[in-house]
């Protein structure tokens, strides 16, 4: 539908939320999107942990990612959205970042689908997959053996920002 291509066009990161936390119904109306995603040989080895805002892991992981990096960003590494969605998948299969990344994007346009906004987080891979890996696993509630993907921030705009530009010519090409 046209109006599907609307919504990739006028998606944005969002890196600022309201107070407001999701009901349970849009949570798994959301997540239901990131089950719903093609998998490699349909393995389906994606897990998805929603942690809330007041969670003490979120201040943990971000403490542990500020200590590797050395420095003290200004905002979380969640820009205070009231949920993170944590993405883990089977350490041993060979498309696990691929079937992450598409879950992932599966769930970030349902959510803009429901007006919502979402963040993807990377920048705590480093501290996810350290010498705290097996501590985050445990207290994150991933499968044995799966690891940290990728993240999701969501909860409601309080932020507006245009979408980024792209220059097709350089990126698109028919041979
Ligand atoms: C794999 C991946 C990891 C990302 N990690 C972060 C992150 O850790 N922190 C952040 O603020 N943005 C992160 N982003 C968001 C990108 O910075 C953003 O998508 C890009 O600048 C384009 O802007 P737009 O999403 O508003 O179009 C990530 C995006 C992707 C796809």
């Amino acid at each position: 539908m046209a109006e599907n291509l609307e919504l990739f066009a006028k998606r944005f990161s969002t890196r600022g939320y309201q107070e407001e936390k999701l009901t349970k119904a849009l949570l798994d109306q959301v997540l239901t999107a990131g089950l719903q995603a093609p998998t490699a040989a349909n393995k389906q080895e994606v897990h998805f942990t929603v942690v809330d805002r007041e969670n003490p892991v979120l201040a943990e992981i971000e403490e542990e990612k500020n200590r590797l990096r050395g420095a003290v960003p200004a905002r979380n590494f969640y820009f205070d959205a009231p949920h993170v969605i944590f993405l883990s998948a089977d350490k041993k299969f060979f498309w696990s970042p691929l079937d992450a990344g598409i879950a992932c994007e599966n769930i970030v346009l349902a959510a803009e689908t429901l007006g919502l906004g979402t963040l993807i987080i990377g920048c705590v891979k480093d501290a996810l997959r350290g010498e705290k890996e097996a501590e985050f696993a445990k207290k994150l509630a991933f499968p044995e053996g799966y690891e940290y993907e990728i993240a999701i921030a969501i909860g409601y705009k309080d932020f507006v920002k245009e979408p980024h530009t792209y220059d097709y010519n350089t990126h698109i090409s028919y041979v």
